[in-house]
């Protein structure tokens, strides 16, 4: 059998390690996660260094992120310039390295990471939303444009999860009071992202394309 070979962004973190597990698991898939040192995702330089050496990969999943959560007047050129670069372009170029192999193959499978702050917003999440809102903008037109070669795009939207990430931006009374909203009164774990996200990458998704698949526990609704 011809496994897929599936390209993993920031696969160190809590839902990136989740995906990892959960498809090295599957016989179906060979994972690679590149680490910071070998593919900085802020680093035009890097990610040409990384596709010239590497790699054919038939399934991309666009899952390195970051969030300063600021107020307006507070946000520094350096949080836009991170957010801007590692939110967006870097899933961007590494779209554009990896598309013509698909086309190629006319089989891909492209899943961006985004979050329920790229449907929706909340106060200090200027930086954030832009990115989230623009990375879903990314998926609508992809699909579009790569529909015609079998290569299906689309964005999962997280809502709280249980993560470092959420730990370090939510303070546990407001994370409470967040519960208390969520219908399934809970965070998701790791896991149920990836689960997620396996789908959408797997055979049985032949005809979900373009969708910003929310995973938020009835949270927006
Ligand atoms: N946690 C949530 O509640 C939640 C909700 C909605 C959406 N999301 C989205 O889900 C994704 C994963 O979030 P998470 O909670 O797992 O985050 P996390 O635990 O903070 O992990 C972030 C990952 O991104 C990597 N990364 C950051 N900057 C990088 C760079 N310059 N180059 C390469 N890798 C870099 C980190 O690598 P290092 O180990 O090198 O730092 C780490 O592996 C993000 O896109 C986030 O926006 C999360």
């Amino acid at each position: 059998m011809n496994k897929k070979r599936v390209l993993v962004t920031g696969g160190t973190g809590g839902i990136g390690q989740s995906i990892v597990e959960r498809l090295s698991g599957d016989p179906r898939y060979e994972v690679s996660s590149p680490a910071r040192v070998d593919l900085d995702l802020e680093s035009r330089e890097s990610i040409d260094a990384y596709f010239s050496e590497a790699s054919v990969y038939d399934i991309v999943i666009n899952n390195a992120g970051i969030n300063f959560p600021e107020c307006i007047e507070d946000i520094v050129d350096k949080h836009i310039q991170s957010s801007l670069n590692i939110n967006l372009v870097a899933p961007l170029l590494i779209i554009q390295k990896c598309v013509p192999h698909m086309k190629q193959q006319r089989f891909g499978r492209i899943v961006n990471v985004s979050s329920i702050w790229g449907v929706r917003s909340k106060e200090k999440r200027t930086l954030y939303s832009a990115t989230k809102f623009a990375l879903n903008g990314v998926t609508k037109s992809l699909c579009r444009e790569l529909g015609p070669f079998n290569i299906l795009v689309n964005s999962i939207c997280p809502g709280y999860v249980n993560t470092s990430l959420t730990q370090r931006n939510v303070t546990p009374e407001e994370q409470e009071i967040i519960k208390k909203e969520i219908p399934l009164k809970r965070f998701a774990e790791p896991s149920e992202i990836a689960e997620s996200i396996a789908f959408l990458i797997s055979e049985n998704n032949s005809y979900m394309t373009g969708q910003t698949l929310i995973v938020d526990g009835g949270f927006l609704a």
